[in-house]
């Protein structure tokens, strides 16, 4: 079973308006709400490839309720540590070609519910083959929390993929306990270094040799439209994927988690693992609902990747 955890799942809410005025009433016509949150687009991938997945993480209130909900309507299995505070609500405002964000925090966490969680998270483990982490941590969670969650799986032997950025990320790489496996996009990597880096195969490569990456089993750098670059013990591949139409784009990065999630579960070989992962990704783009994947398009989209070793 894939156990995959959402740390601030949210409701996502995105209103359509032609015209939007500040300072006015807008009377909104449509409105769409989803359960969001990275971990949950991981999982409903990894749902609709047909595998046991389990999702966790921490929800609370009457937005918590509404996130099991939607999850039972998938036939995801669910498992969340709950708070007595509210999850979050975010807001996606459609409107004149462009897109306005209002995005709450979401709860605070004390250090209790925090302890509390992870003792959940342990029990959990004991029933998973292999764990993703997926997106950012709740206020009061200090930024090393992941990195207790990759010892903890570390300890019983599951592999944990951790899919963040900033901090967060920053904290999981630099502990002696590494993940075995991280999904960061190019913007990611290079914000680890706050430097701008010329993005080449060489530049790419140099940079993933350096200590603060040994002993990371697997690195997919992903690259958007250019596939991505990878690192898989000690050899490195360029990842190159078919030019397609892509209609959304949001999540193509949890859709790839999911499908390395579940190819590395079912111990596919180096290119195949790439390739499925490349393949989900590129499936998520072309639909316009996140975390959505047509899987009759798979076989043909998985046959155009191409893995080259780079020496
Ligand atoms: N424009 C695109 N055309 C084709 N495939 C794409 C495109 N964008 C993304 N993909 C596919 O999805 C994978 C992951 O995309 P990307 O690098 O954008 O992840 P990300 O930035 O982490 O996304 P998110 O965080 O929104 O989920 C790519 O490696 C590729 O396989
Ligand atoms: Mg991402």
């Amino acid at each position: 079973m894939i156990l995959t955890v959402t740390m601030n799942p949210s409701v996502d809410i995105s209103y359509s308006v032609q015209d939007f005025k500040l300072d006015d009433v807008n009377r909104m016509e449509k409105a769409r709400k989803t359960a969001g949150g990275k971990g949950l687009n991981v999982a409903r991938v990894i749902k609709q490839l047909g595998e046991d997945v389990l999702a966790t993480g921490v929800l609370g209130g009457t937005i918590g309720d509404y996130i099991t909900q939607e999850l039972m309507k998938s036939e995801i299995k669910n498992d969340f540590f709950r708070i007595n505070q509210e999850s979050r609500n975010c807001i996606a405002i459609l409107h004149d070609g462009k897109q306005t964000e209002i995005l709450e925090s979401g709860p605070t966490l004390s250090e209790e519910e925090g302890e509390a969680f992870l003792e959940k998270y342990r029990g959990q483990l004991s029933e998973a083959s292999i764990v993703t982490i997926s997106g950012s941590l709740p206020k009061g969670l200090e930024s090393g929390f992941y990195r207790q969650m990759v010892e903890m799986g570390q300890e019983k032997g599951i592999p944990v993929i951790v899919d963040t950025s900033g901090e967060s990320l920053k904290q999981v790489l630099f502990y002696k306990v590494k993940p075995f496996a991280i999904k960061p996009n190019i913007n990611e990597l290079f914000q680890l270094f706050d430097m701008k880096w010329n993005m080449n195969v060489s530049n790419l490569k140099q940079l993933l040799t350096i200590e603060l990456f040994h002993g990371i089993e697997w690195i997919v750098v992903s690259l958007g439209g250019d596939g991505a670059f990878v690192k898989h013990g000690n050899n490195f591949y360029r990842v190159t994927i078919p030019s397609i139409d892509v209609v959304n784009p949001v999540g193509s990065g949890d859709a790839t988690v999911a499908g390395l999630a579940v190819a590395l579960d079912k111990q596919q070989t180096v290119k195949d693992v790439l390739k499925t992962a490349m393949t989900t990704g590129m499936l998520n783009t072309m639909e316009t609902e996140t975390g959505f994947i047509n899987l009759e398009k798979f076989d043909s989209l998985f046959d155009l990747v191409k893995v080259t070793k780079v020496d």
